[in-house]
């Protein structure tokens, strides 16, 4: 992708007269570093990083970008941008480096500094209180595959809830619990790298329970948006009107979107789930109260966007494995993904049109605010040359969908935000540091970092939604 191709007109402003806000995110396990500084304690993803053959690169998240010491430097950053929002995630192994039980002041004082950096500048802080670093205390007692675990992830939440929550009005309990559920137990392509089958829907519910339960200690802290944010996906299935096709197609589209928002919308996981997941209609598993406890409890929908999802029953053998989330869909019957050109640098199909139907479509389902909470794309940045990176191709991919969420609002979506993924070059799970998707670029060896041609971009967009 070279040339943009849609024009943008911004602003877009609703009736109310409120206009799109912009931001940009990262998370504290992708560019933190210090892991073993000031009491935190170990997490699901230092152990996953140890685990050879894991990251692709072996890296893990022990340097990346060194925030915890330069984040003022990052907060001069984003305001750069001169966006409203600063997305950032909360290390729970800082907080509460056992996962239940002491809770680590020094850990609550960075963020406290941080939200406070933000303020100052003008920011918004935006928290997400689980970006996938569950303590590893937690996960040897079973992680997200029991329940105690999303009781310990409400009492966390309260205790970040209780010192931040007077400066952070918005709230994000998860980050992709379909990548924290099906990527992490039944894939095991992601911390914790187990590979449990239809287990794993079991994580699926203890994460919306626990999500429920966490939305409402926080609320209890103060006024307070609590959203939660997924990967709900486009399916557009490239074969159709075979009862194999059909099955792929509605099991697809019930792992990555119905499970996270039936229960939210509905309070109950309709009978095509329970197809594929039926582990959900066990009573032990799903206990009385719990759909009644998710149903309702997310004042807005986060959309984290790359790519559509284009399936087909599996041609070959059982092939599960032909796609990097080979595994993810435990009791969907075989298939393939389909990817077209062009794609980024990762491998992900670029489509626009997907964020745009994603967005009027969930806008539609729940009758709730929707916020694109992460979009962006991982291109192969050329080295500085004089103070410079020239990524036009990430430029485009971010006019593009940026087009995209405005033509959606313009067509009465109610959608409140635009979040780039990401602020910096940071360490991208298992693919390690291989794979770049900042506006500013981070030299390694001694942690410099270069906005590049998007940062201006987007500094350019701020100022006219601004205007
Ligand atoms: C999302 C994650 C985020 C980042 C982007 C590329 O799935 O939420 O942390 O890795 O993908």
């Amino acid at each position: 992708m070279s040339t943009p191709q849609t024009p943008l007109s911004l602003p877009v402003r609703l009736a109310d007269g409120s206009r799109l806000e912009l931001g940009t995110a990262t998370a504290s396990y992708q560019v933190e570093g210090a892991i073993a500084e000031d009491g935190r304690g170990p997490s699901i993803w230092d152990t996953f990083t140890a685990r050879p053959g894991a990251v692709r690169d072996g890296s893990s998240g022990e340097v990346a970008c060194d925030s915890y010491h330069r984040y003022l430097e990052d907060a001069d950053l984003v305001a750069g941008l001169g966006v409203d929002w600063y997305r950032f995630s909360i290390a729970w192994p800082r907080v509460v480096p056992a996962g239940t039980g002491a809770v680590e002041q020094r850990g609550l004082d960075y963020y406290d500094r941080l939200v406070d950096a933000l303020l100052e500048r003008g920011l918004k802080p935006t928290a997400t209180l689980y970006h996938w670093d569950l303590p590893q205390p937690l996960e040897d007692a079973g992680g997200w595959l029991v329940r105690e675990t999303a009781e310990a992830f409400a009492d966390y939440a309260e205790v970040v809830a209780g010192r931040l929550g007077d400066r952070v009005g918005t709230w994000a309990t998860l980050n992709e619990p379909w990548c924290a559920g099906y990527l992490g137990y039944a894939a095991g392509v992601h911390a914790p790298g187990r590979s449990e089958g239809g287990a794993a829907h079991r994580a699926a519910h203890h994460l919306m329970l626990g999500h429920a339960l966490a939305a409402e200690r926080v609320r209890a802290n103060g006024p307070a948006d609590v959203g939660i944010v997924l990967n709900l996906a486009p399916i557009w299935p490239e074969t159709t009107g075979t009862p194999e096709a059909d099955a792929v197609t509605d099991g697809v589209d019930a792992l990555r979107n119905r499970v996270w928002l039936d229960p939210l919308v509905d309070g109950a996981y309709d009978e095509g789930l329970l197809a594929v997941a039926p582990e959900l209609g066990d009573p032990e598993l799903v206990r009385e109260g719990d759909l009644a406890a998710i149903l309702g409890s997310a004042d807005w929908i986060g959309i984290n966007y790359y790519t559509p999802v284009r399936p087909t029953p599996a041609t070959g053998a059982a092939n599960e494995g032909g796609h990097p989330e080979g595994g993810a869909y435990p009791g969907v019957p075989p298939f393939d993904l389909v990817v077209r050109e062009p794609v980024t640098d990762i491998g992900w199909e670029i489509d626009a049109s997907g964020l745009e139907e994603l967005l009027v479509t969930t806008a539609e389902r729940t009758g709730l605010p929707v916020l694109v909470m992460e979009n962006g794309a991982a291109m192969a940045d050329t080295a500085v040359t004089d103070g410079r990176v020239d990524d036009q191709d990430r430029i485009g991919y971010l006019r593009d969908h940026l087009a995209a969420t405005v033509a959606a609002r313009a067509s009465g979506a109610d959608v409140r935000a635009y979040v780039v993924w990401t602020l910096l070059d940071n360490f991208e799970w298992a693919e390690g540091y291989t794979k770049t998707f900042g506006l500013v670029h981070i030299d390694s060896r001694d942690q410099t970092r270069t906005p590049k041609a998007s940062y201006h971009w987007v500094a350019e967009q701020a100022a006219a939604l601004r205007a």
